[in-house]
């Protein structure tokens, strides 16, 4: 699946968030699979945030989470959206920063790696353990969901938000010159339906009961589900 160039710069994504912002802040799965592996302990990065609806919510039940975008529109309707956390959102492009900002004990991003080939990926990766302490959790759109992916094929004629790239996991761990042992991979999103979904429709969202559903042996739901959430230490 080709990745679309328009959506590396930002002007175009100043656009999108003008329209998509609100809509966005509707689904809060990816904050609760989230929640269900950190503690508040951290200090939090959420990277390419867009919506900023993620940290947001980790921020409003007791996670210390900063935010930041490339989009100034998506951090000027953020800082307005979220004026009380105001303070914890900026602009910053993935690509280019300095090395003596701010580093974190997690740094996480959810469907932004689907925007780039493998070398900018590699890039984005050694900027991004450049900042983390600990561990980096980047949520990817997953290629062994067959009938996800073909939902996004037919969807990318009409708009190019869905011209993004997908990803089996021996493919991942390869653009980064990992093994399978460096990582861990939690397989996510279930239509809203079922499983760690219907955990969050039915606010039953404790950490441990996510995890037995997000964690299944030997990946059974694979296939089924929309997203890796994939969690990288650092050595
Ligand atoms: C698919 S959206 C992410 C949506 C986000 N996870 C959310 O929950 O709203 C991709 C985001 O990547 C941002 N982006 C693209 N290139 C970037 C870069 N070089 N540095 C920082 N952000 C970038 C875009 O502005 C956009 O907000």
């Amino acid at each position: 699946m080709g990745v679309d160039k328009n959506l590396e710069d930002n002007s175009v994504w100043d656009a999108k968030w003008e329209y998509l912002f609100i809509s966005y802040q509707q689904d809060l799965r990816h904050a609760f699979y989230l929640n269900a592996l950190l503690n508040k302990e951290m200090s939090i990065l959420e990277m390419a945030a867009g919506s900023f609806r993620d940290m947001a919510f980790l921020n409003s039940i007791g996670y210390n989470c900063k935010g930041c975008d490339f989009s100034s529109n998506s951090v000027n309707l953020a800082k307005k959206h979220f004026p009380k956390i105001a303070d914890k959102i900026f602009e910053l492009n993935a690509f280019q920063f300095s090395n003596n900002i701010e580093r974190f004990d997690v740094t996480y991003h959810n469907g932004f790696w689907g925007l780039f080939e493998n070398d900018d990926i590699l890039r984005l990766f050694n900027k991004q353990k450049s900042i983390t302490k600990k561990f980096m959790i980047i949520t990817v759109h997953n290629g062994h969901n067959h009938n996800f992916k073909q939902y996004f094929l037919e969807k990318k004629k009409s708009d190019n938000l869905y011209a993004i790239r997908f990803f089996e996991i021996d493919e991942f761990i390869d653009i980064l010159g990992l093994t399978g042992n460096d990582v861990q991979i939690d397989p996510v999103g279930k239509g809203k339906l079922s499983h760690e979904d219907l955990l969050v429709k039915d606010k039953n969202t404790d950490q441990a009961e996510m995890l037995k559903y997000m964690r299944p042996n030997n990946l059974e739901l694979l296939e089924i589900s929309e997203r890796l959430l994939i969690r990288i230490p650092i050595n």
